[in-house]
């Protein structure tokens, strides 16, 4: 059994639905609160034992890179000026030993795509998956969840959650062996992307991944497919015929930050637990 010590996040996407704002800093990089939507992902990453981040990034998102590094004149002026809750807020203990590693994605064709441009990077090793638009909160974290769903199945583990039917046309949607599922585990049949008609379940794909590297092997010769993209979902759907998959039916509040809806109703749920008004 392989202990999972790297996450992969792809990030090299537009933010497009965030314009203006996304104009000239990545969307990751918006604020909730005072933290930028990335770094609730990577810290979820980091507490559950991810030793190495790799970020799948484009020219447009160079500020990720800024934000993981050291900013030298920064701390000198907060050190001199004896701000140093603001020190440990910009350079945290938690990242101290973690590796970033950054790979470009010249072309957004999707994220099969983005996570193939993974594949020199993971070694005979199962790897989590983290899409940072997908704030997830709860303790033990969604990834911290599947991981545990991992050691105790020893297949790749993907996040589901319930939603209304005639919502499932936005998500991935799998369908599971009813006779072998559990309560919170379901062995997947199939999986299929953002079906249009007869969605096989209301089960849908959260962005949260455990993955066998043997996925890379599925994504090397997939086509573009919905919304001309290559999509990991056919990957998955293609390791189905020689491996065992588990949707696991994760506990947590999640928000869609890739919208404005979502986005406003995180920042609303976590400023409840900071101001009193
Ligand atoms: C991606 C996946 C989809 C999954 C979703 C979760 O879609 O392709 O299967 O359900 O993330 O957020 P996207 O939201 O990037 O279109």
């Amino acid at each position: 059994m392989t202990k999972i010590t790297k996450a992969v996040f792809p990030v090299a996407g537009l933010g497009t639905r965030f314009l203006p704002a996304t104009k000239a800093i990545p969307k990751e990089m918006l604020p909730i609160i005072d933290k930028p939507l990335i770094e609730y992902a990577v810290e979820e990453a980091v507490n559950a034992g991810i030793k190495e981040i790799i970020f799948i990034t484009s020219h447009t998102k160079r500020a990720i890179e800024d934000h993981f590094d050291q900013n030298f004149e920064l701390e000198e002026k907060l050190r001199s000026g004896g701000k140093n809750d603001f020190l440990k807020k910009i350079n945290r203990d938690i990242f101290r030993d973690i590796k970033f590693t950054y790979v470009r994605q010249k072309t957004q064709n999707g994220l099969g795509d983005a996570i193939l441009h993974s594949e020199h990077l993971i070694k005979n090793e199962a790897f989590a998956i983290i899409l940072a638009d997908d704030l997830i909160i709860n303790n033990p974290s969604c990834i911290s969840q599947l991981i545990s769903s991992y050691d105790e199945h020893q297949c790749s583990v993907i996040g589901v959650n319930e939603v209304p039917k005639n919502e499932t046309e936005k998500y991935g949607v799998i369908s599971i062996d009813e006779s072998t599922s559990t309560k919170s585990s379901f062995f997947l049949n199939d999986i299929v992307e953002k079906p249009k008609n007869n969605p096989p379940s209301n089960l849908a794909v959260v962005g949260r991944y455990v993955l066998s590297d043997k996925i890379f092997k599925y994504l090397k010769n997939l086509k573009p497919s919905v919304g001309g993209e290559v999509q990991l979902t056919d990957a998955i759907k293609l390791m189905l015929n020689d491996e065992k998959v588990v949707g696991h039916l994760y506990e947590g509040k999640k928000f869609d930050c890739g919208s404005r809806h979502g986005y406003v109703n995180a920042i609303k749920h976590l400023a409840k637990e900071l101001f009193d008004d």
